[in-house]
């Protein structure tokens, strides 16, 4: 059975591939190279022995999207990563998520549609919870309005596909809600490579340690917290690969009890920002260059997981720590900037 993974160059993309392989399933990668580059199929070959299947394809061009189906008719089940995920970028150019995380999403849906039978794990996020009532965060928690088009896109995708499996049961679905993925796989073969000024919290941290940025700026340390910064669920990236797995395999051994279904991935345990830079200190051994800013408009007070769920009807737990995660981090931005 051949597993395609759309985005599969990607952070969570490559890193399942990983997984994948290391699990035998054959697997072939969809990619249009915008926010990864081919050198990252070298990696996961160097990590596993096996160059899986490439095809730079984009899946926004629909006939391009028919053609490879036509083309690969032995594809037992799909893992969509393939999307644009910068929420600041997606509020400056929302057509652009749109047309990019919807359109995509329909195309190789409509392809599944056709199959007798069709496994297909949706990359979604927590995003959708925005800002939860209650903490930890359940999967019955409200989908809240979303705060940008990329979050909205997550949420359309969600319904997109609880729709389609409504009036196709030859589809089963399992969307994945992710928290914080950080790190890097231990072997540093592949890792987080952000395109331009990072977004997000670690690879910042990285990159200012590693004296590509001048210093980290803490976004607020006047939220209601402990220590004022927000609280995010910072789940190790091989840990929410192999989550993927197991879902995949969920699916493909039917065991499933509905045609579409929901979990977190998290780690259940919810760190701040100052908790995140004495780990990224502790495992380094360096002092982190930061200073307090004012707060970024649209981050959440505190998000993260309550794993029961996935711990109990998936099967699978998160095992590595923040500092593991970290450690990783640090090690892949070390690599790759000597
Ligand atoms: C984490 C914390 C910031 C950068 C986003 C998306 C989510 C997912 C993960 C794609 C926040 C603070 C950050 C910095 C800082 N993306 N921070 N200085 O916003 O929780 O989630 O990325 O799937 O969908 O919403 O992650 O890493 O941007 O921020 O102080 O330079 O770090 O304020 O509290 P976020 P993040």
């Amino acid at each position: 059975m051949k597993i395609l993974v759309t985005g599969g160059l990607g952070f969570i993309g490559s890193h399942t591939v990983v997984e994948l392989q290391q699990k035998g399933f054959d697997v072939i990668i969809i990619d249009n190279l915008s926010n990864a580059g081919i050198e990252v199929l070298e990696g996961i070959t160097a990590i596993t022995g096996i160059a899986p299947e490439f095809e730079k394809l984009d899946l926004k061009n629909k006939v391009d999207v028919s053609d490879f189906f036509s083309r690969h008719s032995d594809i037992g089940g799909v893992i969509h990563f393939a999307a644009s995920k910068a929420v600041g970028e997606s509020v400056e150019n929302p057509l652009l998520y749109y047309e990019n995380n919807i359109n995509t999403l329909v195309y190789v849906l409509q392809e599944l549609s056709n199959k007798d039978n069709a496994n297909f794990i949706f990359s979604s996020s927590c995003t959708v919870y925005g800002q939860a009532d209650t903490l930890p965060i359940t999967e019955s928690a409200p989908v809240k309005p979303a705060e940008s088009p990329y979050g909205n896109t997550k949420q359309i995708g969600e319904e997109i596909i609880r729709d389609t499996c409504h009036i196709n049961n030859h589809l089963q679905a399992i969307a994945l809600r992710y928290f914080n993925p950080i790190g890097s796989h231990p072997t540093a073969h592949i890792g987080e490579l952000p395109i331009g000024v990072p977004q997000n919290l670690v690879p910042f941290i990285t990159q200012t340690a590693i004296g590509m940025r001048e210093q980290l700026a803490v976004f607020g340390n006047d939220y209601p917290t402990e220590d004022g910064t927000c609280i995010r669920d910072y789940i190790h990236v091989v840990d929410l690969a192999k989550a993927h797995v197991v879902a995949l395999e969920r699916l493909i051994n039917k065991n499933n009890t509905e045609n579409y279904e929901v979990f977190n991935l998290g780690t259940g345990t919810g760190s701040s920002v100052m908790e995140v830079i004495e780990s990224f200190e502790r495992v380094s051994g360096k002092k982190l260059n930061y200073r307090i800013t004012d707060r970024r408009p649209g981050d959440v007070i505190a998000a993260y997981a309550d794993t029961t769920k996935a711990n109990k009807v998936l099967g699978w737990k998160a095992k590595s720590t923040l500092d593991d995660a970290m450690a990783s981090a640090w090690k892949w931005e070390q690599k790759i900037r000597n």
